[in-house]
């Protein structure tokens, strides 16, 4: 079956605020989930997604951090992600996020994180991060708490996003 795009939420959103539930056994509905949302986050482009991003509140995130058209894709689907241990050592990365279009900001992250997860055929998985792809999939990760990229920023930063995001939806809700 082809995979489908999925709309994807806009903050704000009270869905994604939410905390996801973990993934019980893996289903094949599950499986084509998590294509789709591969499918959305290539399509956007973006280089992760979580599910609550369209509007499915159990704890899966995709992501592809491979920035370079000549190197070879390296999707990965993460059911029940979790971190296992962080680096003391920081990375600050301008971090940006599907459902908050075309805003930006510097967040400041755990450089290395270890993680473990479940894989779309159900195994264990167990890998340490580095870099781009360790601020990816922490905030994917986030995402399935209810945490967006802006709450980690001052307040007064948080709210002029968050009243840009706010206008944008008006705006397209007219259109
Ligand atoms: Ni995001």
């Amino acid at each position: 079956m082809k995979a489908m795009k999925r709309p994807i939420l806009i903050h704000p959103d009270p869905r994604l605020k939410k905390v996801c539930v973990p993934v019980p056994d893996l289903s094949d509905d599950l499986r084509v989930l998590a294509d789709d949302m591969l499918e959305t986050m290539y399509a956007a482009p973006g280089i992760g997604l979580a599910a609550p991003q369209i509007g499915i509140l159990q704890r899966l995130i995709v992501l592809d951090c491979v920035k370079e058209d000549d190197d070879e894709p390296r999707p990965l689907v993460m059911f029940n992600p979790e971190i296992i241990s962080s680096s003391g050592e920081t990375n600050v990365y301008e971090e940006g996020c599907l459902s908050i279009p075309d805003q930006y900001a510097e967040v400041t992250r755990p450089k290395v994180v270890e993680v473990e997860w479940m894989d779309r055929d159900g195994k264990a998985q167990r890998e340490t991060f580095d870099g781009l792809w360790a601020t990816c999939v922490q905030h994917e990760i986030d995402h399935l708490n209810g945490k967006l990229f802006i709450d980690h920023l001052k307040p007064l930063k948080r709210q002029m996003i968050t009243r840009k995001m706010q206008k944008l939806k008006r705006e397209r809700a007219r259109a």
